[in-house]
């Protein structure tokens, strides 16, 4: 079976380093010449919550040679049309492009290579990039933690779909989902909360939830997300066993009372993540605003739901990439 992964960078690395370190051959492509020659020369140099070196196979996108059965798609979704354009001489009949990306990514993958070659997979862990083939696990390493939730788009090949969840199991639970959508609507409202709060002040998702104001902007800018599902029928699935509607959809003071003590509990194994939009900022980058909080708007505007919480962290952060604001944790005023 010939595997890659498509972006091998903060979390592509980790990831490929447990597969490999499985026994399992996969290719980590980047366009990062420097990160490649590291992968290859020192080996996948994992730091953070656990350390360990692993051997790797790493190559830049013009030394793709072979077609491959199966690509984990790990870049950034602002290029997924080029970037999927590009990888259609290397795919076979039946292969398959799993999107691992945030937001709601399979619809632009599909729109280029058709529902059937397209599925989706969430991951709930976090990792920073720190360059030359080294990258930082921020979630706790156990495998409750290190979690995948995978779900068909399309009519998929079943050897290969069961054959990356074999793969993802190297590093942690597995969940398949029947109901894909509600499973990535639940981690696109983590995201919209936490990664969305994350690059507008720069803090870490642990201080997001400690802070009393900011915990309340999250706890708000989830309660828009449920909102919009409501709206539009989606089901909304468990994220790491923990029911998100049951939790925190607050109807009166007591209730919100109670989702607002929940939330640091809820962030406690993942305290350490920052949102991977603030090193895209720092590159003087666009970041995927548009494809986490902006996809709430979307959804809110086609739902009839307000989402002006959601609105304005999407027009912060464009004013941060216009370098006309900076990230800062007073940027939480902008919110009131
Ligand atoms: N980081 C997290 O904690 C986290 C958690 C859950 C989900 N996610 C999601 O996972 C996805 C990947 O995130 P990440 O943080 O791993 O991003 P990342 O560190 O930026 O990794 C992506 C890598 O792909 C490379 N790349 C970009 N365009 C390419 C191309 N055309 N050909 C080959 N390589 C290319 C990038 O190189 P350059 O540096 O040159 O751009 C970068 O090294 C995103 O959708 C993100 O939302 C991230």
């Amino acid at each position: 079976m010939k595997v890659g992964i498509y972006g091998a960078g903060a979390m592509g690395t980790i990831l490929g380093a447990y597969i490999t370190k499985a026994g399992y051959e996969i290719d980590l492509i980047n366009r990062n010449e420097e990160h490649v020659k590291a992968l290859n020369e020192i080996g996948a140099q994992i730091i953070g919550k656990i350390e360990f070196v692993q051997t790797v196979k790493a190559i830049t996108p013009n030394e793709i040679k072979d077609k491959y059965d199966i690509i984990l798609l790990m870049t950034k979704q602002k290029h997924n049309k080029e970037i999927v354009e590009s990888l259609i001489p290397f795919l076979k009949e039946k292969s398959l492009i799993c999107t691992m990306q945030n937001g709601l990514p399979e619809k632009s993958v599909a729109d280029v290579i058709g529902k059937d070659k397209t599925c989706g997979c969430t991951m709930s862990w976090g990792a920073t990039f720190h360059g030359k083939g080294i990258s930082e696990l921020t979630s706790e390493p156990n495998r409750e933690t290190l979690t995948f939730s995978i779900g068909k788009y399309g009519n998929n090949d079943d050897l290969l779909f069961n054959y990356i969840v074999e793969l993802l199991n190297s590093m942690g639970e597995v969940t398949i989902e029947n109901n894909f959508t509600g499973a990535r609507w639940a981690k696109l409202m983590i995201n919209a909360a936490f990664s969305g709060l994350s690059v507008i002040t720069d803090a870490n998702f642990g201080e997001i939830a400690k802070n009393k104001e900011s915990r309340l902007f999250a706890l708000k800018i989830i309660k828009e997300c449920i909102e919009v599902t409501k709206a539009g029928g989606i089901k909304v699935e468990p994220l790491q066993g923990k029911d998100i509607i049951k939790l925190l959809d607050y109807n009166n003071k007591f209730k919100r009372y109670i989702s607002l003590m929940l939330i640091p509990l809820a962030m406690k194994k993942h305290r350490l993540i920052k949102s991977s939009m603030l090193r895209d900022l720092k590159e003087g980058r666009k970041t995927e605003i548009e494809a986490i909080n902006g996809m709430v708007c979307e959804h809110g505007d086609l739902f009839n739901v307000d989402t002006p919480l959601n609105d304005k962290i999407v027009s912060i952060v464009h004013l941060i990439e216009d370098n006309k604001l900076k990230s800062s944790w007073s940027n939480l005023e902008l919110l009131k």
